[in-house]
């Protein structure tokens, strides 16, 4: 299949960290580090809920796009403490972090939830970060491939986005999360590779050679220049190095191929 040329999409994943205030002046400092930067490749912040606000209008002169890391499935209703697609999307967001491990294992989304969830985010016109990795044990098992084609064809069942751009793949192994442990630029590529002869079989080839696939778990400035040279790495998701602006920077960068990364 084609390895046809695909902007990269690097996002930053802020989890539940920072306040209102540390968290504006962080995409402040993003904003004025990757100036230069986010011409060349889409650039995706993804702060806590209470932030979205301030960082849309924040943004809103910048060529950095916002996203959130949840939401509800239904449009509107009495679900007390949740957030649907079209509040999203009126807060300023373009993306939305769809079945991160960290909501699979602690808050017991299911493919068939997640599911319920990419497809409102699609019907509302946000654009999906659709998460997917296997645990250590099932990478020792062999299962890594059975995992991720399972989370891939049950989290996409009954979606047709209109355009390969209106969906992006996020490849996290979930030894790799937080830990330090990365994949390497082998093992993530072949994953992803394998994600993109999924795409294909359940849309058609054009849309698996345009859809990006982003390499999350432990990216840092010094593993994301390997990372994204691989042909089927189109992008990172970052947790932790992108809670700090030069790292997130300096991250980008090396996917650009800059500074030698
Ligand atoms: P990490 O997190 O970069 O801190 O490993 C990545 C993620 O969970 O998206």
């Amino acid at each position: 299949m084609s390895t046809a040329s695909r902007r990269l999409i690097i996002a930053g994943n802020w989890k539940m960290h920072t306040d209102v205030v540390d968290g504006a002046s962080l995409v402040a400092e993003v904003v004025e580090c990757t100036a230069s930067l986010a011409l060349a490749a889409d650039l995706v912040l993804c702060p806590p809920f209470t932030h979205l606000a301030v960082a849309a209008t924040q943004l809103s002169r910048s060529s950095i796009s916002l996203g959130a890391q949840n939401m509800h499935q239904a449009p509107e209703g009495a679900y007390t403490g949740e957030v649907s697609a079209r509040m999203l999307l009126t807060s300023g967001c373009r993306y939305v972090i769809l079945g991160h491990s960290e909501r699979r294992t602690y808050f017991d989304e299911t493919n068939h939830s997640v599911n319920e969830k990419v497809k409102s985010a699609i019907a509302a016109g946000l654009t999906p970060i659709l998460c997917v990795g296997e645990t250590l044990q099932d990478r020792e098992a062999g299962r890594t491939e059975q995992v991720v084609d399972e989370q891939v064809r049950q989290g996409l069942s009954d979606t047709k986005p209109e355009s390969a751009e209106d969906l992006v793949l996020a490849y996290e192994p979930v030894w790799a999360i937080g830990t330090g442990r990365v994949a390497t630029p082998d093992q993530a590529d072949r994953v992803h590779g394998h994600l993109r002869t999924v795409i294909a079989d359940m849309y058609d080839d054009d849309f698996a050679s345009r859809i990006r696939i982003q390499y999350g778990g432990s990216v840092k400035p010094e593993n994301a220049g390997a990372l994204m040279s691989r042909p089927h790495i189109d992008g990172a998701l970052v947790g932790g190095a992108s809670l700090d602006a030069s790292s997130f920077e300096a991250i980008v960068r090396a996917g650009l191929g800059f500074d030698g990364g």
